[in-house]
């Protein structure tokens, strides 16, 4: 029998997942698949339970959901519930239980480009769920200083009390500084805008966006002339292997994952027009 897997989301349609666990499926010669499923706020709730019905084994877990999927849980890892999202959820026996890859994706991500955290000072743009799984990662690479910048202030103010670290307005981006800088908002897809200019970006070391469509972005371009660039397929790959592991119990066959990622949105690339 084969077994299920997902992406549960919206807007969805762009998603790299099932292309990357269908490829490292194939690849293992596990009888399984992954689908995506739009699934609209309002919906969540049926949609959990769909889960259980139809005994999918695992789900991942993206925008609009990441937090809101904790209340239909049965379980959530201690981990995720420090972060505040949850990106996976595994079905075993009908007990659902709720973890998060994403901070382990940040982390192989700088790992496996050899770029050091420790004792460096980072800045993070965004105070959404994809920053909560940053920052977490951050301290645990051990960032000896994080800022957090977000358009609305009172969520980056959230963000520096569960997390000890500081909260900036958004209109003193132009004076931030440091050593690496990290583009977590969704400013940037499928068009050409960055939340910081050249002048800023200058004064970094390391720059890296969560956003992958298109792969260089407004962000990077500004700011591939003075520092070392991380794309966003990178923590979508490094969370995705993470995310095979949780499903399956193997461990991922990570070069095909990445090769399949980087042809997919070359495809997407050329069907979407950034305005650029
Ligand atoms: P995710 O869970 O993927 O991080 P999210 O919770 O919707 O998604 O967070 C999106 C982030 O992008 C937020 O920090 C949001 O800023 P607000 O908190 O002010 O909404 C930020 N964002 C999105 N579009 C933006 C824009 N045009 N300018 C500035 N920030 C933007």
């Amino acid at each position: 029998m084969y077994k299920t897997f997902g992406i549960i989301g919206d807007p969805i349609s762009h998603s790299l997942s099932p292309s990357m666990h269908n490829t490292a499926f194939r690849e293992l010669k596990i009888k399984a698949v992954y689908g995506a499923f739009e699934v609209k706020r309002e919906n969540l709730k049926e949609a959990v339970e769909g889960i259980r019905a139809l005994n999918i084994k695992g789900i991942s877990v993206t925008i609009p959901h990441k937090s809101s999927i904790f209340e239909f849980l049965d379980e959530v890892d201690p981990i995720a519930l420090e972060i505040g999202a949850v990106n996976t959820v595994i079905n075993k026996d009908g007990k659902l239980k709720g973890y998060n890859t994403d901070w382990i994706g940040v982390l192989k991500a700088f790992e496996n480009r050899r770029i050091d955290i420790k004792e460096r000072k980072v800045v993070i743009i965004g105070a959404g769920g994809a920053s909560r799984a940053i920052i977490y990662a951050m301290k645990k690479g051990g960032a000896k200083e994080i800022e957090v910048y977000n358009r609305t202030l009172e969520k980056a103010q959230k963000l520096g009390e569960d997390f000890g670290i500081l909260a900036k307005p958004w209109e003193e981006l132009p004076l931030a500084q440091g050593d690496i800088i990290i583009q977590a908002t969704s400013i940037g897809l499928k068009n050409n805008e960055s939340p910081v200019g050249e002048e800023v970006l200058k004064k970094f070391k390391v720059a890296m966006d969560i956003v992958y469509l298109p792969l260089r972005t407004k962000f990077l371009k500004l700011a591939e002339r003075n520092c070392e660039i991380i794309d966003g397929l990178q923590m979508l790959l490094y969370q995705g292997v993470e995310q095979f592991k949780l499903f399956t119990g193997r461990e991922a066959p990570i070069k095909f994952m990445e090769k399949v990622l980087y042809e997919e949105v070359k495809k997407l690339e050329g069907e979407i027009n950034f305005g650029i």
